[in-house]
């Protein structure tokens, strides 16, 4: 069987680095493709160099535009990629213009699609992620969805027969990175000491796009009491010179570029809780016990939300409070699978092969 990923985005890199792994233990041929959506060396090199991902085959170098022609420019540049490979199967991950492209190309070249991590919804037309998974949803042959939840929005739009619970890649390499790092401590900025701050992340056009909105985010975020390390994506950078934010305004607000995955595990584990608008950061902190606060209005991650592990914080208010809370006493149920995703879903890829 030839498996052809297509990858772009920070982080469809950490759930193909699993996928890689079982896929270099097995007799089938992987090809990777990256898009180049991200194409900074925080945002996409250190991922496959520290999660041990081969370097892809082909890289189209898209890198940014608008949506439609980031989009665009893949779509086109994907039909020689896929008339050279004629792989058995097109992969694609998540909900980024990169998962769009790559499902739509194969699908025009009458190539069957997978689609990992199917199934999510945020019922949110407003964001671009939730036309990329509902879109690829209803075009992709395999649905490989990661959680009862998932399973259950895709019988619902009438996908059943062509979805498979395969669980979560993403625990998979979390679990994997957590118990490589667990003797190590985080390297932490003058002025915040370990088991006394809180990671943030904010990237979504949401938050990001209006002055007003991401003025006060950052705002809150400065007065939340407890020293925050803001990991700053390239989105919020610029928007912030563009707005005129000073993300140096305080002295406990800490702006950062991102951080590789085993370093973000370690000052997630060593934090006393996340705020983010990230998917895959409010899943990692469930993961990994700490609380989580999520400016957003709505979760794809409705599981985190079990006796107030994440709370969803749209409005910013009480944000200084919810940010320095205690992690719930009660146990942590395993909603996410327990670590081999990555082999249900070459199993399932093998299964619908025909
Ligand atoms: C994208 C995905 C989102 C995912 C996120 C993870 C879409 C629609 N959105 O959002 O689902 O959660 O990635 O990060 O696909 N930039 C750089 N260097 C880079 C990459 C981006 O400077 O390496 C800048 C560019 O100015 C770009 C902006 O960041 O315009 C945003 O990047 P883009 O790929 O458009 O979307 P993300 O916000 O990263």
């Amino acid at each position: 069987m030839k498996v052809l990923s297509v990858v772009g985005a920070r982080p469809q890199f950490v759930k193909l680095a699993p996928i890689a792994e079982a896929f270099a233990g097995s007799s089938d041929e992987h090809v990777i493709v990256h898009t180049g959506q991200h194409y900074d060396a925080a945002m996409s090199d250190v991922f496959f160099a520290d999660l041990a991902i081969p370097a892809p085959d082909v890289h189209l170098g898209v890198g940014s535009g608008s949506h439609g022609v980031q989009t665009g420019t893949m779509l086109s540049a994907m039909d020689a990629v896929l008339d050279e490979h004629r792989p058995d199967w097109v992969l694609v991950y998540g909900d980024t213009n990169s998962t769009i492209a790559g499902a739509l190309s194969a699908v025009k070249m009458h190539l069957p699609v997978a689609h990992l991590e199917a199934g999510l919804r945020s019922f949110n037309r407003a964001m671009p992620e939730e036309h990329n998974r509902v879109l690829t949803d209803h075009a992709a042959d395999l649905l490989l969805a990661p959680t009862a939840v998932a399973m259950r929005h895709l019988a619902g739009e009438g996908l059943a027969a062509r979805s498979v619970l395969v669980g979560d890649v993403m625990t998979d390499v979390c679990f994997r990175v957590r118990d490589a790092v667990a003797s190590t401590a985080p390297d932490l900025p003058d002025g915040v000491r370990a088991g006394g701050y809180v990671v943030s992340t904010i990237h979504r056009a949401e938050n990001t796009d209006d002055p007003d909105r991401l003025r006060a985010i950052i705002s809150a975020l400065a007065n939340a009491g407890t020293p925050v390390l803001l990991l700053a994506h390239p989105r919020l950078i610029a928007r912030c010179a563009e707005f005129g934010i000073d993300l140096k305004a305080s002295a406990t607000l800490h702006t950062a570029a991102p951080l590789p995955y085993p370093q973000m595990v370690q000052a997630v584990t060593h934090s006393v809780g996340v705020i983010t608008d990230s998917g895959g950061l409010q899943k990692e902190a469930f993961l990994l016990g700490r609380p989580c606060t999520t400016l957003r209005t709505e979760t794809e991650w409705v599981e985190t939300l079990t006796d107030g592990w994440n709370v969803l914080l749209p409005g910013l208010e009480g944000l200084a409070d919810l940010a320095a809370r205690p992690a719930p006493s009660a146990a942590r149920s395993s909603p996410y699978g327990d670590g081999h995703a990555a082999s249900a879903v070459l199993d399932a890829l093998r299964a619908a092969h025909v």
